[in-house]
C-alpha cells in the first residue's frame, strides 16, 4: 500500500504549470461517441479517472491511442457495444455522462446506475428527467438505467430544477442529435459546461448560451470528430494557491484562466493574500498573516465545492473566525476530523455548517484522504504541521491531481511517496 509522507515547515517558493482540467476532460471524452470520424485531444491530464473513461469508451468499441503524453486520439467510427457494465461505472461516478451521448447516437444506452459516494446520495433524477423529455423511454432494473429512443430524440424546453452539471452536460451532449431545437433553462454555467459546447461546436454540433442561465441546441442530424485543447484545471490550480497562502510562499502558477478563478482570487486577497493577475498566469506571494474569512459554496460563478475542503485547511490556521457554508453537497465534511485530529478547532453544525476558530497550531498524524478533495486538504494541513503528516487512501488523490508529489517537490515541499507493508 502507497502514502503519502509530508514534513511541515517548508515554504513553497517557485514556479507550477497547471494540467488540463480533469471535470472538462471526461465530459469531452465521453463526446467524441458523438462525432463518426476520429478526435483528437490536448492536454489530457494522466490522472485515474481519465483512465477509467477511456476503459468505459474502450469497452463500447471505440479505439483509442494514448500513446502521446498529454494527447489522446479517439477512433469513433465505429460504437459496437451499448452497455456500460458495474465493473467501470462503479469506480467512477462521472462515467454516468457516457449516458447522453451513447443515446443519442446508438439509440440506445445502458449504464449501470452509479452508487452514492463520500459526499452525498448524488442521485441522477434530473439527468433522467431531461432524457425522458427528449423521448427516451427509461427504465432502471437491476441496478442499470436503461434508456431507449430507437427513432431518436426530439428537441424539448427542459428546466433543471438545480443546475447540476453532470445533467447540464449529459442533456447537452444528448440533445446535439436531436430533431429540432432544445431550451435548457437553469443549466450549471461552470467553465467546463463552456468547454464541452466548444468541443460540440466543434463537431459540427449547434449550442448556444453555454456559461449562461440559458442553452439553446439545434439539433443536427450527423457530427464528426473534433480537436480540442483541454482548458486547465481550475480546482488543481486553487489548491496550488492555497498551499502557496498556507505556507507563506511565493509561487507563480502557469496555464491558469484568470477569469475562472475570481471567486477564489477574492477570498484570497480578503485573508490577505497578494495576487498578481497575468491573462494565463497568476503571482501567489503570502508575507503577512492570514485573516479568517467566510466561505458559501455555490454553483459557478460562486465559490466552488471543490475548493471547500482546501480553504477550511488554510482557515485552521488563519487569524481569528472563519466559517464554512456548503450548500452543494449534503456531506462534504469529511475532512473534518481529520483536520481536527491534526490539532484544527473546528465545530460542524449540522452536515452544512462549519466554525472554525484560528490560528491552530497543527501537528503531524497518521490521516486518510477520504474523498479526492479531502486528501488535498490533508496534504495543505501536512504542509504547514510540526512534524510529519502520513495520508492514506492515496488512490483517491490520484483520480484528480496530476503527480501532485513531483509539482509540490518542485516548490520545495518536503512530500514523498512511500510503500508500506499492510
Ligand atoms: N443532483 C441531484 N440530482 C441530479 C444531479 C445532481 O439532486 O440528477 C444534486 C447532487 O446530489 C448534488 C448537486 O446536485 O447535491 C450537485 O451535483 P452536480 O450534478 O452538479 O455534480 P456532478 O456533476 O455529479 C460535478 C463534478 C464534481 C463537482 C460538482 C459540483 C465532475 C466529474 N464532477 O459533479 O467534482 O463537485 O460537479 O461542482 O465534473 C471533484 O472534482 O472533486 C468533484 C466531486
Amino acid at each position: 500500500m502507497e502514502k503519502l509522507i509530508v514534513r511541515g515547515g517548508n515554504r513553497l517558493i517557485g514556479t507550477v504549470k497547471t494540467s488540463g482540467a480533469k471535470n472538462a476532460v471526461l465530459p469531452i471524452i465521453a463526446a467524441s461517441i458523438l462525432g463518426e470520424t476520429p478526435s483528437h485531444l490536448d492536454e489530457i491530464p494522466k490522472l485515474e479517472d481519465v483512465r477509467t473513461i477511456c476503459g468505459v469508451l474502450k469497452y463500447l468499441g471505440v479505439k483509442i491511442d494514448d500513446s502521446k503524453e498529454h494527447e489522446l486520439t479517439l477512433d469513433t467510427s465505429r460504437i459496437s457495444a451499448y452497455e456500460a457494465p458495474y465493473e467501470l461505472v462503479r469506480t467512477m461516478r462521472a462515467s454516468f455522462v457516457v449516458l447522453g451521448p451513447l443515446l443519442a447516437r446508438k439509440g440506445h444506452a445502458r449504464i449501470s446506475q452509479p452508487g452514492g459516494c463520500a459526499i452525498g446520495s448524488r442521485p441522477i433524477d434530473l439527468h433522467l428527467k431531461g432524457f425522458e423529455a427528449l423521448g427516451a423511454k427509461i427504465s432502471q432494473d437491476h441496478g442499470f438505467v436503461d434508456a431507449y429512443a430507437p427513432n431518436g430524440l426530439k428537441g424539448a424546453d427542459i428546466y433543471l430544477d438545480f443546475p447540476s452539471v453532470g445533467a447540464t452536460e449529459n442533456i447537452m451532449m444528448a440533445a446535439c442529435l436531436a430533431d429540432g431545437t432544445t431550451t435548457l433553462e437553469n443549466p450549471a454555467e461552470e467553465p467546463e459546461i463552456v468547454d464541452l459546447a466548444n468541443y460540440l461546436n466543434q463537431m459540427g454540433a449547434r449550442v448556444r448560451g453555454a456559461g449562461t442561465d440559458i442553452i439553446r441546441i439545434e439539433g443536427v442530424k450527423h457530427m464528426r470528430g473534433g480537436e480540442h485543447t483541454v482548458i486547465p484545471d481550475r480546482i488543481e490550480a486553487g489548491t496550488y494557491m492555497i498551499a502557496t497562502a498556507m505556507t507563506h510562499g511565493d509561487v507563480i502558477i502557469e496555464n491558469v484562466l484568470v477569469e475562472h478563478q475570481k471567486p477564489l482570487l477574492a477570498k484570497l486577497r480578503e485573508a490577505g493574500v497578494l495576487i498578481e493577475e497575468d491573462i494565463d498566469r497568476i503571482h501567489v506571494a503570502c508575507p503577512g498573516e492570514l485573516k479568517g474569512i467566510h466561505v458559501k459554496t455555490l454553483p459557478y460563478p460562486g465559490f466552488p465545492t471543490d475548493m471547500q475542503a482546501q480553504i477550511m485547511a488554510m482557515m485552521t490556521i488563519c487569524n481569528g473566525r472563519s466559517s464554512v457554508m456548503e450548500t452543494v453537497f449534503e456531506n462534504r465534511f469529511m475532512h473534518v476530523v481529520e483536520l481536527n485530529r491534526m490539532g484544527a478547532n473546528i465545530v460542524t453544525s449540522g452536515a452544512r455548517g462549519a466554525l472554525i476558530e484560528g490560528p491552530a497550531h497543527l501537528t503531524g498524524c497518521e490521516v486518510n484522504a477520504t474523498d479526492l478533495r479531502a486528501g488535498a486538504a490533508m496534504i495543505l494541513a501536512g504542509l504547514v504541521a510540526e512534524g510529519q503528516t502520513i495520508i492514506g487512501n492515496l488512490h483517491h488523490i490520484d483520480r484528480g491531481y496530476e503527480d501532485i508529489v513531483g509539482k509540490l517537490q518542485a516548490l520545495g515541499a518536503d512530500i514523498q511517496r512511500i510503500n508500506v507493508k499492510e
